[in-house]
């Protein structure tokens, strides 16, 4: 049974967290100060430790870092949130960040998702997560959705625009599921010659065809006993996705010039940054390839719907920089806001670009050099500027934008999503939420 303290100043909180923690199979134990979580530490090691920032004999995560508790997994919780308390946290390596008043549903999530992992935890499963930075909503979910599939043979689906991170999170997939020690073999399916690839996935014989002076294996053979990610699936062509549907069916493939049959142990995660609808409605995607794919489909939030996570992100990446170069660089306040009014089109992988170029265009003080503006298309045109106010919430500069963007493009609403970046799927949640949808009968009626 995984053993939980909890450590807060608060009896009430305490008491409250313990009979969760019960509920969830823990055995607990409570601490009023650092002093008495000395003392219980002492007498039994804990798996987790739910522990408030603030305490009145002194500062929860400095006395985190004080302890040397390999195979304990710390869950901070605060009644003063704050972008640095995040980071900082993040830093330590904590499970979770939890504010107060602490949701009691993200409790138990937390702790149930901790209480697997805790007991005999996948090697491995500590790195999946950690190249992982994100506190967002959407992050959260990704997460808890990786845990429960990543132990499962089931196939995965990620979807989700470019640099949103399919590949980590496949990766993570591939790290936290019991074939962990057995090769993870990233194939991206847009970059192998047409006429290679089924001897490249699946291998040749010596003699199948020209060229093929020796026996190869293939990707499916070299992964045996690991995951395979198929990254732009929809690049494949028919013929090939055909073949690999029969391989997905019969969990069995042959190298090209053979009928001997091999058997595929492999687990699949694939991706694609279309919209896979639309790409079986235009032809590019079987659409019985895609069910069987998406056996568990996995959508990857854009960055500009992670609130929170970009000046989380930006601040990681420099930190990695400042790490290797030992440097101590940091962003200038207004640096910062214009980082988070940016939408950020090429997700992750755009901000770690600017991130890098930033830091090697400034000294001690990255200061908003505007580097990212000079792209010029994102740039509004004076006419149909939106007017946000600095200190204004990021949900309601979204809902300024995508009035004024839905405006401006008649109110039709596939070329505003186009215009926004987003899915058409995504637009018609965030004018239902802005109680903003009308009967338009030109568009679908229903939105998958
Ligand atoms: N949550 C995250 N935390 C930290 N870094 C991340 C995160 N997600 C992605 N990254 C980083 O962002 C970059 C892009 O991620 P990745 O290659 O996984 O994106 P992708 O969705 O596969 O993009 P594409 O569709 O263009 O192939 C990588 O450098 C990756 O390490
Ligand atoms: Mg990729």
């Amino acid at each position: 049974m995984a053993h939980l303290l909890i450590v807060d100043d608060e009896t009430a909180i305490r008491e409250l967290i313990a009979e969760i923690a019960n509920d969830e199979g823990y055995t607990t134990a409570l601490a009023g100060d650092i002093r008495q979580a000395r003392i219980q530490i002492e007498r039994q090691q804990p798996d987790v430790i739910v522990l408030d920032m603030h305490l009145p004999d002194g500062n929860g995560m400095e006395f985190w870092q004080s302890l040397d508790l390999p195979g304990t997994q710390v869950v901070f919780m605060t009644g003063h949130s704050s972008v640095d308390s995040a980071i900082e946290a993040l830093r330590c390596g904590a499970a979770d960040y939890l504010l107060k008043p602490v949701s009691l549903r993200r409790l138990r999530t937390t702790l149930d998702q901790l209480k697997s992992s805790a007991p005999a935890p996948a090697a491995g499963s500590d790195d999946a997560f950690a190249k992982m930075i994100g506190t967002s909503r959407g992050m959260q979910l990704l997460c808890t959705y990786i845990q429960k599939v990543a132990p499962t043979q089931a196939t995965v689906l990620l979807v989700g625009e470019s640099g949103t991170g399919k590949e980590l999170a496949a990766e993570a997939i591939h790290l936290i599921s019991p074939r962990h020690d057995k090769p993870f073999m990233p194939i991206n399916c847009g970059a192998i010659s047409p006429n290679l690839i089924e001897s490249e996935l699946f291998g040749h014989e010596k003699g199948s065809f020209t060229g093929a002076d020796r026996q190869h294996k293939g990707y499916f053979e070299r992964a045996r006993g690991g995951t395979v990610f198929l990254d732009e699936i929809t690049e494949m062509s028919m013929e090939l996705q055909v073949r690999l549907l029969r391989v997905l069916e019969s969990g069995r493939f042959m190298r090209v010039g053979t009928h001997e049959e091999i058997e595929a142990d492999v687990r699949i995660v694939a991706a694609t940054n279309r919209n896979p609808d639309e790409a079986v409605a235009n032809g590019v995607l079987r659409e019985d390839l895609y069910h069987r794919l998406s056996v568990f489909p996995l959508e990857l939030p854009p960055l500009r719907e992670r609130d929170g996570d970009v000046v989380l992100l930006a601040e990681h990446f420099l930190a990695l920089l400042n790490e290797e170069h030992n440097t101590r660089k940091r962003f200038a306040p207004e640096a910062i806001e214009a980082v988070q009014a940016y939408s950020w089109p090429g997700n992750i992988r755009e901000l770690r670009n600017y991130v890098y170029r930033s830091y090697i265009l400034n000294d001690e003080l990255i200061k908003s050099d505007a580097n990212f503006f000079g792209l010029g298309e994102y740039a509004p045109s004076r006419d149909s500027d939106v007017m946000v106010a600095v200190g204004a919430s990021l949900a309601d500069a979204n809902r300024q934008l995508i009035l004024a963007t839905l405006k401006q493009c008649g109110g039709v609403k596939k070329t505003a999503a186009k215009m926004l970046g987003i899915s058409l799927k995504t637009l018609y949640n965030r004018l239902e939420e802005y109680g903003a949808v009308d009967d338009d009968a030109q568009e679908p009626s229903s939105i998958r």
